[in-house]
């Protein structure tokens, strides 16, 4: 068994759910403003769920999912730029919350792209390293590293996990994926870790621990990208559009969707959204989405989806998808 297919999937998103009206009470924001500019309506909100316990309920669903025990996972990869802790690993948390013993467990921080990266390197060590079964998760605590006083950003965001368990098959199912990197453009999102302060510090850098975008340039960003990312696996593996069935983009802008889909001339309906539900999720947006579509029988064996992401770093990549259960 050569490739490597997705097997199960699952989501976790927490009960608390904050509308736009419900924003409009604590900071000067409309409902208006939010969903004309960016297509939510509302997010999902941790109550003190962290990162870590998310991405284990999502995990546990995709399990159940495919069918295999959490002993039987070889490897797991958490996407998230919202860790529980800086170490551990929120995966080896996760590892530890699911009984997955055999495995080896990482993070892996690429924002909003993290999902397609973890799919790439999982795939790729699924290969290089004989594991049977892998488990990639993104997931995403937003809450607790947005602003709530800015309103540029705090609207944006929402909180949530996705996973999918990936197996060894003789059926393709992960055909082919790129990741890519602008760290020139580093400064466009970050959310800063601690002051670099000791002793020794003679001039120190006051950091921030709260997420900051220039917004602008980010839309820029992620319109070309997205088309750009699409054209790059469809040109790859000498496919069309009229051959791919759903392409499920990162959640970030209704608006950079539709642009999306009028410069490739395809309707807007190839594109699956949810982020009038979710807002963005970053690293969780993509599997939740995959998740939801499962789950309302939208997509069906010898589909063809291709997976698209672009956040901080910065950072994009997508991935073309053959589904095979
Ligand atoms: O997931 C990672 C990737 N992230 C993205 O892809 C995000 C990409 N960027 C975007 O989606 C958009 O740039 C935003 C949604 C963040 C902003 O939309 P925009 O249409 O670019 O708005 P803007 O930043 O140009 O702001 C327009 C106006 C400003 O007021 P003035 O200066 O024109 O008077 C803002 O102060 O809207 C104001 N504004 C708001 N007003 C009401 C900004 N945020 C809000 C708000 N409510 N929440």
């Amino acid at each position: 068994m050569k490739e490597v297919i997705i097997g199960g999937v699952g989501k976790y998103a927490p009960s608390k759910i904050i509308t736009n009206d419900q924003l409009s009470e604590i900071i000067e924001t409309s409902d208006e403003w939010i969903y004309s500019r960016t297509g939510i309506k509302q997010r999902h909100v941790s109550i003190g769920e962290d990162t870590s316990y998310m991405a284990s309920e999502a995990a546990k669903m995709a399990l159940e999912n495919a069918n295999i025990r959490s002993i039987d996972i070889d490897l797991i990869v958490v996407a998230t730029c919202t860790p529980d802790m800086y170490t551990p690993s929120t995966a080896c948390i996760v590892q530890s919350i699911i009984g997955a013993n055999n495995s080896v467990a990482f993070d892996i921080s690429a924002a909003c792209s993290g999902f397609i990266y973890g799919l790439d390197v999982a795939k790729s060590l699924m290969k290089s390293n004989g594991y049977n079964n892998a488990l990639v998760i993104g997931a995403e605590n937003l809450s607790k590293s947005v602003d709530w006083e800015d309103r540029s950003t705090c609207v944006l965001f929402g909180d949530g996990a996705g996973a999918v368990v990936l197996s060894k098959s003789d059926n393709v199912g992960l055909i082919s994926s790129f990741c890519k990197s602008e760290g020139e453009k580093y400064k466009c999102i970050t959310i800063e870790g601690n002051d670099v302060d000791s002793p020794f510090v003679e001039n120190k850098v006051i950091k921030s621990s709260k997420l900051k975008m220039n917004g602008n340039e980010v839309f820029k960003f992620a319109t070309s990208t997205i088309v750009n990312s699409i054209n790059k696996v469809l040109n790859e593996n000498n496919l069309n559009l009229d051959d791919i069935d759903y392409i499920i983009p990162h959640q970030a802008n209704v608006r950079i969707i539709d642009y999306a889909a009028k410069k490739l001339k395809v309707s807007v309906d190839k594109f699956y959204m949810n982020i009038e539900e979710y807002g963005n999720t970053s690293a969780a947006s993509i599997p939740i989405a995959l998740s939801e579509m499962w789950k309302k029988k939208l997509i069906k064996k010898g589909n063809k989806i291709i997976l698209v992401g672009f956040g901080a770093g910065l950072t994009y990549g997508a991935t073309l998808i053959n589904w095979a259960i």
